[in-house]
């Protein structure tokens, strides 16, 4: 049947929660934690941070899977499908729209981001940077990587290398399939990341205090993990935390439920997502809290570590992290590991972006793997060469903020609405708990049907009237300041192609309904689960 064979699975669960635990670990949890815990006031944003961890986090992890799973028993791997599968009503596949076009915009920058680490990775090793030792030459150092500050540092070509071949990587993994390809990364890459990240975290923390700051790494410690009640009256500090554990979470974007949809009934989702979310949070707060933030406390105090991250998003990581491994012994290998560390991290996030459109061309129009990996990669291209050339503009800004910023919390109130209120909490609490080894107490069943949802619609009604719509009328950028004159037309087109986006996309999802007779009131057919003669041997019970 042409839809069973576009429908993939996984191998084994050590691989599949590898795999879930590499789409979740990315460059949000070693990047964008440590700046945005130092930009909220350390301490009162880890109180919000947790808080939406339990009541947002967690129960959207869980509904997730269970939307994902039930989406793979009609061989649906892409949202329109699962929206259609629990929400038998014509809208629900174009609501479903976004779960195709977020993880795409999404993917455009984050591999643009990630083949800046794949580069550092090469200048560590080769010390191409080494001698610059203050935080500015850095700074002139990465912009001139990016092809924005100083060409004479490098060619203007180099972004484009680092980044068509980061590109390639991700897409011949991607071609390779979900077992064969993302899950045999995420068996390299994940302990690799893990190993690299505790050799990190065990060098910085034993790092003595410099003579001329006085601060120790526990200085650091005390900033993000003393209880500080003093934000907590500042929206932006909620809003903030919110943002991170959606990003981090990987929740809100398409990607967990497209890898959840390749699961079989039978297979528990409680455990694995809590599993999933566990690993995540080890990675952030334990490991991702342990590397750049006291490094940077040590070398520049609280105060200096605040102004850093600050200033852009990544002289945390690309400017600091390198003054700091020049001063260590080993320094290069340590930095090496560092950006390693990144793009390990970053590629097993990037290959899960790729899923949801991979499964809706290939589901629903019945291509094949490659092509449709190839053409995707294309599109990827095109829109990279955006983000590389306008980067000065602020259009990868752009695009970070409507797609992963706001698109998140959009999606997840769309689909929070859907599975827990319209395809009613009975059949959600029914549906991801079974084939579970545990049951969930009956709070959170209270907590995924009002609370969740009371606390995205406030989240998001926040973000909407005090970023949303500034931004939207260019009164502020997504990261505070004035927008420049010049930029504008950039911005205007950034956000015209998006649009755009959706609308080729709301297209493609009518044609493929209408071209596959689906009928909305009908619902689709569920197709059988693979015969256990084929599956045992691979069998998700290792
Ligand atoms: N969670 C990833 C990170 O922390 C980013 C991501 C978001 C990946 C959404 C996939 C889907 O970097």
């Amino acid at each position: 049947m042409k839809q069973s064979s576009a429908h993939e699975a996984w191998g084994t669960r050590l691989g599949l929660i590898l795999a879930m635990a590499g789409n979740a670990v990315g460059l949000g949890n070693f990047l964008r934690f440590p700046t945005q815990a130092t930009n909220h006031g350390g301490g009162s944003f880890m109180i919000t941070y947790f808080i939406a961890l339990l009541l947002l986090g967690i129960p959207l992890m869980w509904i997730e899977w269970g939307l994902g799973r039930h989406g793979g028993r009609y061989r649906k791997g892409h949202i329109p499908g699962m929206f259609a599968s629990v929400w038998r009503h014509p809208a629900a596949k174009y609501v479903g729209v976004l779960g195709l076009v977020i993880p795409f915009v999404v993917l455009t920058y984050y591999t643009c981001i990630e083949s800046w680490t794949l580069a550092f990775t090469f200048f560590s090793i080769t010390k191409d940077y080494w001698g610059l030792e203050t935080q500015e030459a850095m700074i002139g150092y990465l912009r001139s990587f990016q092809s924005v500050g100083d060409p004479s540092m490098h060619g203007a070509f180099m972004p484009f290398v680092f980044f068509l071949a980061t590109l390639s990587i991700n897409i011949w993994i991607v071609s390779k399939g979900i077992s064969g390809g993302i899950e045999r990364l995420a068996k390299i890459g994940m302990p690799l990341l893990f190993l690299f990240a505790l050799v990190l975290a065990i060098v910085v923390c034993t790092m003595p205090a410099r003579p001329d700051i006085g601060a120790t790494p526990a200085d650091g410690f005390q900033f993000i993990y003393r209880p500080d009640l003093s934000g907590l009256k500042s929206p932006a500090v909620w809003l903030a935390s919110a943002g991170q554990i959606f990003f981090t979470l990987s929740v809100g974007m398409g990607t967990l439920q497209t890898y959840a949809s390749y699961l079989r009934s039978k297979d528990d989702i409680l455990l694995s997502g809590l599993a999933t979310s566990a690993t995540n949070e080890t990675a952030e707060v334990v490991l991702g809290g342990s590397i750049a933030i006291p490094a940077a406390v040590v070398f520049f105090g609280v105060t200096g570590a605040t102004q850093i991250a600050a200033s852009g998003a990544f002289n945390l990581g690309f400017a600091t992290m390198p003054v700091v491994f020049q001063q260590l012994p080993f320094g290069h290998v340590l930095a090496f590991m560092w950006f390693g560390l990144l793009f390990f991290a970053g590629i097993t996030s990037s290959v899960a972006m790729a899923t949801p459109m991979m499964a809706f061309f290939r589901e629903e129009f019945g291509l094949r793997r490659e092509p449709v990996a190839w053409g995707l990669g294309a599109a990827v291209l095109l829109f990279g060469l955006f983000h590389i050339a306008w980067l000065d503009y602020g259009f990868l800004d752009e695009w970070d903020y409507w797609g992963g910023t706001f698109g998140l919390s959009l999606f997840a109130v769309a689909e929070v609405i859907i599975f827990m209120w319209i395809f009613k909490p009975e059949n959600a609490w029914h549906t991801i708990h079974e084939g579970a080894d545990i049951r969930l107490p009956g709070v959170f069943k209270f907590i995924m049907t009002y609370i969740t949802p009371a606390y995205l619609f406030a989240i998001f009604l926040w973000w909407s009237i005090s970023d949303a719509l500034p931004i939207l009328a260019m009164d502020k950028t997504p990261t505070g300041d004035p927008y420049a004159p010049e930029a504008r037309p950039y911005i205007i087109i950034a956000r015209l192609v998006i649009l755009l986006l959706f609308a080729a996309f709301l297209i493609l999802i009518r044609i493929a309904w209408k071209r596959n007779r689906y009928d909305d009131r009908a619902g689709f057919t569920e197709v059988e689960e693979l015969a256990s003669s084929s599956t045992t041997s691979t069998g998700l019970n290792l």
